[in-house]
């Protein structure tokens, strides 16, 4: 069921469909993140907003040295799929057609002419051993943890054997509980069962997949040593300088250095070593909080974090998830984790040296004396862009030894926040620093000690005066330049007064991409420069900005939330919003960011109605695109009774979120 939109991209008008906030808008946000939007900001810290930062300080603009490149990801195990340096181009290599904009209401994957797609993997796709055929209306707890979870975000493809034999890695986010059973009406009104197939729903899957050639379709294999899931209940290792506080120990945990499962993994990133991370999101929702904690600096943590207690009742089917029970379980969440997908015995971690925040996802790159930075962005209003330094150095070639010595490096560095120093200009650009909050080991904050910088890390960042965001959600540095693109969605709550150089709109509901240069091209640097790549929004509107480029030439982009690069250094943007903010289904897009082409977007594809574009993978090779189609149908209303998708289009009658591909009709190469 191809659609393909006809016209190449020219000057966009919006379509005839009402902009005003959409009756999506409701259900996506009490299933994703309890609600945050309707909650107060949880940042009630008063550092600086621009107004005070420029009083303070006038820019110290460090210039870059033209061309001065980190060496990211250069040099990787052989497993690791990455474009190879020497590919580095300019970014005029994009060979498609682009769609136009598509309404929101339409349920189709839109592709461009001459283009197809087929899924790879649904939700309730068996993939472990006993694990039956999915049943709508025979969903049990155990049948879901043997099969691919709901909701895919962030999805990795790593070369397993050959080109044609890879590894399949997703994030399950969350549930959308009133989509998956028939007569829901509340979190309250859940059975136990009910509750625990969410659970086995959430977390993480691994699936090995193949393709007969190269211009093969790619299918997964419901059976394979390497399938592997993830959820709510799989028990992980915590690493790093919080691993044993006392503010972690519970009472099935009373050394505090072993947790189980992940939720709410949003976006995340693939390791120079294969591994995989995964950011902990919205974990707050899943807390029932009966009453305030004993401990006021546990009792400010929660308000800080927004644990208030409303949304899912997890506690009726396990109880650590009632604060009463077990105060410290939230600090168990919120925290970057990496998976070896290589290995399906081994035990997942969770790093508390890259902070507790409600993490997007992480990324990293490899400095030039081999240390290694990891980006990461806390989505929320008004919250922060992280970066951790590892202490240890990265071992090049694939031995053995060498990636268990990889393996361990986010166990031990320094974490700074960033703040963004400028005057807002038609420039759109700054320079900034890396403040540190961690420094071998200690706390760099005066007044908190090193745990609880790592586990309140929020407040740490509103002690030194960091820079407040609009939801910084994927940070990816490009392996070609080594400049770090940071995707900050959007942000409706900031008023004219709050406007600064690096977030530079009032009421900002589309969101912009800024583009941070280290100084010296060194990912360890304290000190950048940063432009804005993209002020997003309907090209028609004067605030909109696409790095320069003609308007009258773009495709317009709102929302931007997962980022990737494929192999000519093209960055590609995935929407989370625009059926909101323009009236249009959520897109995947590229943009050349550099030459004459940088800023010029062009739309690849949109997904169905109600549906968020995830994933996404275009760097694998020059032929493979993989989409993470998340929530289709996802529109106030729908039920399994009223669905507003049938995507994947598969007979059931019902929206399942499923991975796709979208390749050229004849198999051909269309990346770079
Ligand atoms: Fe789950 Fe920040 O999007
Ligand atoms: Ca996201
Ligand atoms: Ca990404
Ligand atoms: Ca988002």
């Amino acid at each position: 069921m191809t659609v393909s939109a006809s016209r190449p991209s020219g000057h966009h008008q919006l379509p005839l469909l009402p902009t005003h906030p959409s009756s999506r808008s409701a259900s996506v946000c009490h299933f994703r993140c309890g609600d945050a939007c309707a909650q107060p900001v949880p940042n009630p810290s008063d550092n600086a907003y621009f107004g005070d930062v420029l009083r303070a300080s006038l820019s110290r603009r460090t210039v870059l040295a033209g061309g001065a490149a980190a060496v990211v990801l250069g040099s990787v195990t052989r497993e690791v799929v990455q474009a190879p340096a020497a590919a580095a181009a300019h970014g005029g290599s994009l060979r498609f057609d682009a769609i136009d904009p598509v309404p929101r209401t339409v349920d189709a994957v839109t592709v461009p002419e001459g283009f197809a797609w087929n899924t790879i993997i649904k939700w309730g796709d068996p993939i472990l051993p006993g694990a039956p055929e999915f049943d709508f209306d025979g969903q049990t707890p155990a049948a879901q943890a043997g099969q691919f979870g709901y909701n895919n975000d962030f999805t990795a493809l790593l070369r397993l054997h050959g080109r044609n034999h890879a590894l399949l890695i997703c994030n399950h986010e969350y549930t959308n509980d009133n989509l998956m059973f028939r007569g829901w009406t509340s979190f309250s009104a859940e059975t136990v069962d009910q509750i625990k197939i969410a659970m086995n729903a959430h977390g993480m899957s691994v699936v090995e997949v193949s393709r007969r050639g190269s211009r093969g379709t790619w299918r997964h294999h419901e059976r394979s040593r390497y399938n592997r899931r993830i959820t709510a209940s799989t028990p992980f290792a915590i690493t790093g300088p919080a691993a044993g506080s006392p503010l972690l120990r519970t009472s099935a945990d009373p050394a505090g250095r072993r947790s189980l499962g992940t939720i709410n993994n949003c976006s995340g990133g693939v390791t120079p070593w294969g591994t995989i991370l995964s950011g902990e999101e919205n974990f707050n929702q899943y807390f029932t909080v009966p009453g305030p904690p004993s401990d006021p600096k546990v009792a400010t943590g929660y308000a800080r974090y927004g644990i208030a207690g409303t949304g899912r009742e997890w506690y009726r089917a396990d109880p650590r998830f009632s604060t009463a029970n077990e105060p410290n379980e939230p600090h168990r969440l919120g925290w970057i984790v990496e998976i070896d997908p290589f290995d399906p015995t081994s035990t997942p971690r969770k790093h508390t040296g890259l902070g507790r925040m409600k993490h997007e996802g992480a990324n990293i790159s490899i400095a030039p004396d081999g240390r290694v930075a990891a980006y990461t962005g806390d989505d929320e209003r008004f919250e922060y862009l992280y970066k951790f330094v590892s202490r240890r150095t990265f071992r090049r070639g694939g031995s053995r030894w060498a990636r268990k010595h990889n393996m361990r490096l986010l166990e031990e560095g320094d974490l700074y926040v960033a703040r963004f120093n400028g005057t807002p200009s038609p420039e759109y650009d700054g320079d900034g620093e890396w403040l540190p909050l961690t420094r071998d080991g200690e706390s760099a904050v005066p007044g908190m000690t090193i745990d609880e910088v790592l586990v309140w890390t929020r407040l740490a960042a509103d002690a030194v005066g960091a820079t407040k965001m609009d939801r910084p959600e994927d940070v990816e540095p490009s392996p070609f330049t080594g400049k770090v693109y940071a995707a900050c969605t959007n942000n409706t709550s900031r008023t004219p007064s709050q406007v600064d150089a690096a977030n530079p709109r009032a009421a900002n509901k589309d969101g912009h991409v800024i583009e941070i240069s280290e100084t010296g091209g060194d990912a360890t640097s304290t000190t950048f420069s940063w432009k804005i790549l993209i002020v997003c929004g309907d090209p028609n509107d004067p605030s909109t900005y696409y790095a320069g480029f003609d308007k009258s030439q773009v495709s317009p982009v709102s929302c931007p939330d997962n980022v990737a690069f494929d192999r000519a250094g093209n960055l590609w943007i995935a929407t989370d919003g625009q059926p909101e903010s323009l009236g249009y289904d959520d897109a995947l897009l590229a943009v050349p960011v550099r030459g004459p082409e940088r800023g010029r977007t062009r739309q690849f594809l949109a997904v169905p109605t109600g549906a968020e574009t995830c994933g996404p993978v275009v760097g694998y090779d020059d032929r493979t695109a993989l989409v993470a189609v998340q929530h289709p149908g996802d529109v106030s209303g729908a039920s399994p009774a009223a669905p507003a998708s049938v995507f994947p289009y598969d007979g059931t009658g019902q929206p399942r979120p499923s991975v796709i591909q979208i390749r050229r009709a004849d198999g051909g190469a269309f990346l770079a």
